[in-house]
């Protein structure tokens, strides 16, 4: 990823956006109050607990917890990573995106528009010819003679490219163009000389991203022959290397589904789904890369690889694994699962069936287990001199990993098999990871609940001269609070969504964002926020007095306060007389 987005883009494109719009096209909503209100997309619900507010421009769940900005929800809903969730904001309000974001379109390249449109046409030219082209019945057969159902190649688009030199070309050129046929990566041939058509006599599958619109395509070979699978080029909307085949299948039959199965083909996608696992996903005949695993990541935590139990699915697995490592933060999960030699998935659950698959799938072995036993394959673990062995090829894997759970546990383990402790080297621990979750049922502290209160109501940072003052004050809490502040203060617009996307990706962020899950209601309006602020402040002064007045007194008798501090302590006392507590 290249080019970040600047800040100011973000909190221009956030002033420009509504998220009340944003979400009212997803969700149904109602108006309740100063509110919107509707029943939450992230998790199952009978009874609303799903708000918007347009004056925050920020939307939270009171059940799940779920809550952020429109960038955010974007995100959440359509697994779009930050700068796509940007791009599309920006689309929407017809902002042109700026140099530093890196995009095709800002680095000159074509726009991306009409690609995904002569795309999307080329698929239903394809799928047409399936279905009418006089020479469509061998292809037709061969579909049929691999079990696959007339349904299945609807669903999933399948279509023909008949074995011509330009078919393709013929329809589609006078209305696209040539040019723009060939920047979709649907033409081939020397470019001085007149483009062809790239796929002949194949069957044709196109590749979908996860929102369904058409980035390239595939095409097998009817038959034997070589290649037996030819793929889009790279074009501004295709990246092999990031693409997972059969997502937006996937995503239509659970936005939230337990765990993925990666798989090496078209056909395994294919012929599961017909056997009804549709959480399938392959990779395009690459290698497995850390993009496709941040691409699933971003759909469940839990995946399962398949791989051929012969040597060369050994060799892909490894590879495989050693990408993954890098990715395994705490809460991620990966299995692998070898299949039977000779087989693969689509092979495999055409023998023996749905139950039986999936049967196979809760055997896959957790990632920890597969690097204890290749460690195991490399050295004699019966020997000194194999053990020893043994903890020097594990550092490196160790070390591979993310800090966390577990790595620790990993590390437990090999040093169980070695016989001695063995500690990865001391990493960076994720901030939040480890300081607990504020204790349930306990009333939030002062400063926790000021820092709620002015996220929701950055403005009063200007207003309330009181919270500079308590600054100063030595509370659990406070760095955040004053960094709060700072950040506020920084903001050309005080409001929630900008503060949220400043801090996004920030230990403050993460920080702020679980106080903001919290099911703590913040004041309907400014007026009871900036009250209750200044509350809190007096709070937090006497607080700090009394703590004051207790070094003050633990430190020295009276008997040896010098004549300043005996004032100090009287003044103290006073004004403890005078505060409510
Ligand atoms: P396989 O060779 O395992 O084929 O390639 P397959 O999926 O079992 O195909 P069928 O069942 O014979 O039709 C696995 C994947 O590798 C890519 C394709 O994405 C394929 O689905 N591949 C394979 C290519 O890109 N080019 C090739 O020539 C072969
Ligand atoms: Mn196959």
């Amino acid at each position: 990823m290249s080019g970040r987005i600047p800040d100011d883009f973000i909190d221009a494109v956030l002033a420009r956006t509504d998220i009340a719009d944003v979400i009212g096209t997803r969700v149904p909503l109602r108006r309740s109050g100063r509110e919107l209100i509707g029943r939450c997309p992230f998790h199952e619900e009978k009874t609303p607990s799903f708000t918007v507010s347009p004056q925050k421009q920020f939307y939270h769940c009171f059940g799940c917890g779920a809550h952020g900005t429109a960038i955010g929800f974007l995100m959440a809903i359509d697994r779009l990573d930050f700068r796509e969730a940007i791009t599309e904001l920006a689309q929407r309000a017809g902002m042109p995106l700026p140099e530093a974001a890196g995009s095709a379109q800002a680095r000159g390249g074509p726009p991306l528009a009409p690609l995904y449109e002569v795309l999307s046409a080329a698929s239903a030219f394809y799928q047409k010819q399936l279905r009418r082209h006089p020479a469509a019945g061998s292809a037709v057969d061969y579909l049929k003679n691999r079990g696959l159902t007339g349904a299945t190649a609807a669903r999933f688009h399948l279509g023909f490219a008949p074995d011509e030199w330009d078919s393709l070309k013929r329809a589609l050129a006078p209305r696209y163009g040539e040019t723009l046929l060939r920047q979709a990566g649907l033409l081939t041939g020397d470019d001085d000389r007149r483009g062809y058509d790239r796929f002949r006599g194949r069957i044709v599958f196109p590749i979908e991203d996860r929102r369904g619109r058409v980035i390239g395509f595939g095409g097998r070979i009817i038959g034997a022959g070589e290649p037996k699978y030819l793929n889009s080029p790279e074009t501004p909307v295709f990246h092999k290397g990031r693409e997972l085949y059969g997502l937006p299948n996937v995503l239509q039959h659970a936005r939230n589904p337990d765990a993925l199965l990666v798989v090496e083909g078209y056909m395994d996608v294919l012929m599961l789904a017909q056997h009804g696992i549709d959480t399938a996903v392959a990779v395009l005949g690459t290698a497995l890369t850390a993009e496709h695993l941040r691409a699933a990541f971003r759909i469940t935590p839990r995946l399962v690889l398949c791989f051929d139990g012969d040597a060369a699915g050994r060799r892909a697995a490894e590879r495989a694994v050693d990408t993954a490592l890098a990715e395994l933060t705490d809460g991620r999960e990966l299995r692998l699962l070898f299949l039977p030699q000779g087989e693969d998935p689509d092979s495999l659950v055409r023998r023996i069936g749905r139950d039986a698959f999936l049967a196979q799938v809760g055997t896959a072995m957790p990632v920890s287990q597969y690097l204890l036993h290749r460690l195991e394959q490399q050295v004699d673990i019966g020997s000194t001199e194999g053990r020893a062995r043994l903890s020097a090829l594990a550092r490196p894997l160790l070390d591979k990993l993310p800090a966390g759970l577990y790595r620790d546990l990993l590390a437990e383990d090999i040093g169980r098999l070695v016989g001695r402790p063995i500690t990865p080297a001391a990493g960076v621990r994720p901030a939040l990871a480890a300081r607990g979750r504020p204790r349930p049922g306990r009333r939030p502290s002062l400063v926790r609940r000021a820092i709620l209160l002015l996220a929701h109501y950055p403005q009063l940072a200007a207003e309330l001269d009181v919270l500079h003052t308590v600054q100063g004050i030595d509370r659990p809490g406070m760095d955040l609070l004053r960094r709060l502040l700072d950040a506020i203060a920084q903001l050309r617009q005080p409001r929630l969504d900008h503060l949220i996307e400043l801090w996004r990706d920030s230990d403050d962020g993460a920080m702020l964002s679980r106080i903001l899950a919290s099911t703590e209601l913040a004041p309907d309006t400014p007026d009871q926020a900036a009250q209750e602020l200044r509350q809190i402040a007096a709070g937090l002064l006497a607080q700090a007095r009394r703590a004051q007045l207790r070094t003050l007194l633990r430190d020295a008798s009276p008997s040896q306060l010098d004549p300043k501090q005996k004032a100090e302590v009287l003044a103290l006392l006073n004004q403890r007389r005078q505060t409510p507590t």
